[in-house]
């Protein structure tokens, strides 16, 4: 397994995603444990791109429930109703929030937070095992380069869980 990332300091999004994508897949190929390779995801993730806070939400006991993640202490438990991470485990979209204030019911985890995506895993039954939540502490700080990147991220995790 390789134990250090390689990309483009301070290039577009849309060039490191091309160049962390692969690397993610071989980080978690052949390790099975789900826990292992979504907590070096999301430090590939936060090293990467320097994200205020990455991490999942997986659900679990009727709820969503803080995952491996990166960045300050975050809430541990999400109804899967509730914020953003319930809307998008609700609408199973995925949800790009450029300002996190004007969103009816988010949850405000961490008052710095400003703008928000968040990215639906899917169970190959078609059910919802959890969300990839990425916050930024500036305004409208996520684009569809991020929902694309990050799907990508995603579907490597569909191959895992
Ligand atoms: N903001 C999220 C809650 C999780 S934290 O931001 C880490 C939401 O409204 O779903």
């Amino acid at each position: 397994m390789a134990e250090s990332i390689a990309f483009t300091a301070n290039a577009d999004r849309k060039i490191i995603y091309d160049e962390i994508v692969p690397q993610i897949d071989s980080l978690v190929f052949g390790e099975t444990d789900v826990v292992a390779n979504l907590a070096n995801i999301a430090a590939v993730l936060r090293e990467a791109f320097g994200f205020f806070w990455v991490g999942f939400y997986v659900a679990k006991d009727g709820e969503l429930v803080l995952g491996p993640f990166q960045g300050p202490l975050a809430c541990t438990r999400i109804a899967f109703d509730a914020g953003v991470c319930g809307h998008a485990y609700t609408t199973r979209e995925t949800v790009i929030v450029p300002n996190v204030n004007e969103f009816p019911g988010h949850i405000a985890c961490a008052t710095a937070s400003k703008s928000e995506i968040v990215v639906p895993i899917l169970n190959s039954d078609g059910t919802v095992f959890g969300v990839l939540d990425v916050d930024s502490d500036t305004l409208d700080d996520f684009s569809q380069t991020d929902a694309d990147g990050l799907g990508r991220v995603v579907k490597t995790i569909e191959r895992f869980i």
